[in-house]
């Protein structure tokens, strides 16, 4: 019998990891098992990894001896960092740099790093369409990611860089799902004019990673972008309003406007969603469906997620 090549999975216990540790352990005779990292291997969600399979290790992103114990042994390894839990641009940089010396000391041979674009490239700071954030970013959710890739390719790294798309789950838990405005209507509201926002359902990014270990060498040293349809906000509020059968409206704002809300990032989320308006050919033409649905052909529509997550959203 040969021996199955470890995948040890940063974040694990989370959206991107833990679809990547479930499309592992579904297919038992990929030659593949999952190792899933978590800070705490007595959790509900870490002990349900191992029920289902997966070997379970304890390591902290912001710890390099606790990575190299965790990707000690490896074959791969899937790389994300978590901006949401400190809004450290500056953070995410040192764990991303973390994981590409822990891979590089343990000789990893294929690590995925699921990063974005370095916006600054397309909006050099002194570009005053968007504020600058931090001191020194215009969307620091992507611009540290998009930065920490240099990292990988200095340590010569064997890395394929992951593009992901807006999760079709924040329509359910990151408040961007339909609310009832004034006049008592449903509308999603995103700054995107007519443009296209490229979408996911979150678990198809852990089944397209998958896809990409599968491929063996070839996708190393290239970027690899996933989405599950490209949409404008009139058309995922059309396909919102026959999923829930009661009208959902688009509400286009200007930038501005959504950089106003007030709730934590807001100006960062809305920096982002003009980079992808502004600049929609550069932000879409990496993350084909036809590269997504090739890696993984269950890839979801939105009209399929929708049919399976409707209930799931809240109508505020
Ligand atoms: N929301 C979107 O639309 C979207 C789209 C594309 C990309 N992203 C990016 O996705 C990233 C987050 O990935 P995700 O959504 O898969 O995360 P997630 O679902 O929030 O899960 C994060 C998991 O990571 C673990 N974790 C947190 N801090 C850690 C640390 N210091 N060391 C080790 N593990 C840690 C936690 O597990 P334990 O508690 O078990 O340790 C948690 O379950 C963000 O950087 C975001 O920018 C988001």
């Amino acid at each position: 019998m040969t021996e199955k090549k470890i995948i040890a999975v940063v974040g694990a216990t989370g959206a991107q990891g833990g679809g990547l540790v479930r499309a592992i352990l579904s297919d038992a005779s990929g030659g593949f098992t999952a190792r899933a990292i978590t800070r705490n291997v007595n959790s509900d969600k870490a002990r349900e990894l191992a029920q289902q399979g997966a070997e379970v290790v304890a390591a902290d992103v912001d710890s390099l001896e606790s990575l190299k114990k965790a990707f000690q042994g490896a074959y791969g390894a899937f790389c994300v960092t978590f901006f949401w839990e400190h809004f450290s641009p500056q953070k995410e940089f040192a764990q991303a740099k973390a994981m590409a010396r822990a891979a590089k000391d343990d000789g990893l041979e294929h690590v995925i790093w699921s990063t974005f674009e370095d916006t600054r490239k397309w909006v050099p700071l002194s570009d005053n369409r968007m504020p600058t954030l931090m001191g020194k970013y215009k969307v620091p959710h992507f611009d540290a990611k998009g930065d920490a890739n240099q990292v990988f390719t200095e340590l010569a790294v064997p890395t394929t860089f992951l593009l992901t798309s807006f999760y079709w789950e924040n329509l359910i838990n990151f408040g961007m799902g339909p609310k009832k405005g004034p006049d008592g209507k449903l509308a999603i509201t995103y700054p995107m004019g007519d443009k296209k926002l490229p979408g996911i359902a979150a678990e198809d990014i852990g089944k397209c990673a998958y896809g990409i270990f599968k491929k063996g060498r070839e996708f190393i040293g290239q970027t690899v972008g996933v989405a599950g349809e490209h949409l404008t906000g009139a058309q995922m509020a059309a396909a919102l309003t026959q999923a829930l059968n009661q009208e959902v409206r688009y509400n286009d704002v200007p930038p501005e406007v959504f950089r106003s809300f007030g709730f934590p990032g807001a100006d960062d989320i809305g920096n982002m969603f003009q980079f992808k308006r502004d600049f929609q050919e550069v932000f879409c033409r990496p993350r084909h469906p036809s590269v997504a649905r090739a890696l993984n052909p269950s890839l979801q529509t939105f009209d399929g997620w929708l049919a399976q997550n409707k209930s799931r959203i809240p109508l505020e």
